[in-house]
């Protein structure tokens, strides 16, 4: 045999090795992405700086929705608004290993609707009171175009992202007029899809949670790998903070708590902190695109504060985490009830801490004195842990790097969630039918 057959061979060996590999990779995970009409995406970022009652969105857009570097010569770091999730895991769904055009073939159907921008005209806009309306555009395409891709399991294998609280979808529909938020969730027509939020109900149905974007977006291993190690390296001077605003009325609640115990806390000769506690005002959304306000505080601090406000989750867990600042929750919606794609439900005492806030605000415990009694080498175990989640909950860069992708981040594991829950309503659906 020549040189020349051997490396045919060798090379026909390969190719067929990827092909099989690729099968076994993607069995029973085959997505597609239904191709829907532009009023239901594209057409929603055109009308970016025209949304009633908000800033100019258009900004939040740029790199396909990681927002502006946040300066020119940033590689990792974007001035990225939550919102744009929709955009961003769009995105990253026309990257996935395991697409197929065959709708028949695909063990889940993503629907690339921009859900929560397309509610902004209902939320704050001019079509406040037919708020029980969202969607219905989209359900109707769904039963028209190509119907017999909805019907084949009745919208249970479809999913979509929604870019907001479930809190924000869950008008009762007949409410007139409405108090708060559109109907989305609440529609018959929608029971069987799964959604993608960044939070979920109390008794979630449709509805899972997935992590806040943060605003850091590495493109490569190299770029991950030197955050880690600067995270890892900082010197953690303050005990703890509180990045956020809120707690100045005088009505008692966790945020009032935190300020007044962190305004008049003192350090004693023996602490090993200099500071024992640090607000960073983040007040009138003045840090929401300007992560630098609170990364370096997050950075220098052992703990970092985390009571509900309008609801109980927040971006600044996901902020808190990729700092390596152990994050302190007051109530169980906060994060343990909604992130277990992400967050392992089990493990939450071994990288966060838990004070619940009935007994800050009502029976006078002190957040400080919890914190101070945690041993050092409980608390390093426990920044170790906090570091270990550091991937599961980034969102990286589009195209990133090979050696970057190894490492499953937070789409991956969206991903993986939904295909699961997907996968056990049509087991359970098949039992149905066959009982
Ligand atoms: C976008 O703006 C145009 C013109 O202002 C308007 O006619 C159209 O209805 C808007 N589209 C959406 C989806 O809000
Ligand atoms: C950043 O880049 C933009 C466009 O390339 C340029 O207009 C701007 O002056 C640059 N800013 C700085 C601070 O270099
Ligand atoms: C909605 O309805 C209420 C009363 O039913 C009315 O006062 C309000 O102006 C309406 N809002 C809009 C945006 O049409
Ligand atoms: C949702 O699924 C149920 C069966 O589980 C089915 O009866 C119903 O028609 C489905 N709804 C829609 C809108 O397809
Ligand atoms: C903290 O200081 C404020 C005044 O700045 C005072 O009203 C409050 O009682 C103090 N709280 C504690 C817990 O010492």
């Amino acid at each position: 045999m020549s040189k020349f057959h051997v490396m045919l061979l060798v090379l026909v060996a390969l190719l067929w090795n990827s092909g099989a590999s690729e099968a076994e990779e993607c069995e029973k995970r085959w997505i597609h992405i239904r191709k829907l009409p532009s009023s239901l995406n594209l057409d929603l970022l055109a009308n970016c700086s025209e949304y009633p009652m908000l800033d100019d969105l258009c900004p939040f857009l740029a790199n396909h929705g990681l927002g502006q570097k946040t300066h020119n010569h940033s590689h990792s770091w974007y001035r990225t608004d939550p919102s744009m999730l929709e955009l961003i895991f769009h995105r990253r769904m026309l990257e996935y290993p395991c697409l197929t055009q065959d709708p028949l073939q695909a063990n889940a159907i993503y629907l690339p609707y921009y859900a929560a921008l397309d509610s902004l005209r209902y939320l704050y806009g001019p079509e406040y009171n037919s708020s029980a309306k969202h969607g219905l555009s989209l359900f109707h395409f769904l039963q028209s175009d190509n119907p017999q891709i909805w019907n084949r399991h009745m919208g249970h294998d479809h999913f979509l992202v929604m870019a907001r609280p479930a809190w924000d979808f869950s008008q009762p529909l007949f409410n007139d007029p409405p108090v708060w938020g559109t109907s989305f969730l609440e529609l018959p027509q929608f029971f069987n899809l799964t959604a993608l939020t960044l939070e979920s109900r109390a008794w979630p149905w449709q509805e899972h949670a997935v992590p806040y974007p943060t605003s850091f977006h590495p493109p490569n291993l190299g770029l991950f790998e030197s955050w880690l190690n600067r995270v890892r390296r900082s010197k953690r001077s303050v005990l703890a903070i509180f990045a956020g605003g809120g707690g100045v009325s005088a009505t008692p609640n966790i945020r009032r708590s935190i300020r007044s115990e962190c305004e008049n806390a003192t350090t004693s000769s023996d602490s090993s902190y200099d500071t024992l506690c640090e607000i960073v005002d983040c007040s009138n959304g003045i840090c929401e695109h300007d992560p630098i306000r609170f990364m370096r505080p997050m950075l220098s601090a052992s703990f970092c504060l985390q009571p509900p406000g309008d609801t109980p989750t927040r971006r600044s867990t996901f902020d808190a985490i990729l700092a390596g600042c152990i994050p302190v929750f007051f109530e169980e919606l906060s994060a343990k009830a909604q992130y277990g794609w992400h967050l392992p439900e089990s493990e939450f005492e071994e990288f966060s801490v838990f004070i619940p806030k009935e007994e800050v605000v009502f029976r006078g415990m002190r957040i400080l004195d919890v914190l101070q009694r945690i041993p050092r080498t409980r608390v390093r175990r426990m920044r170790e842990k906090v570091l270990e989640l550091i991937p599961s909950v980034l969102y990286r860069k589009h195209n990133s790097s090979p050696g970057l992708k190894t490492k499953k981040d937070a789409v991956d594991l969206a991903i993986d969630g939904t295909l699961d829950k997907i996968r056990s309503r049509l087991r359970d659906l098949h039992l149905d039918f066959v009982m």
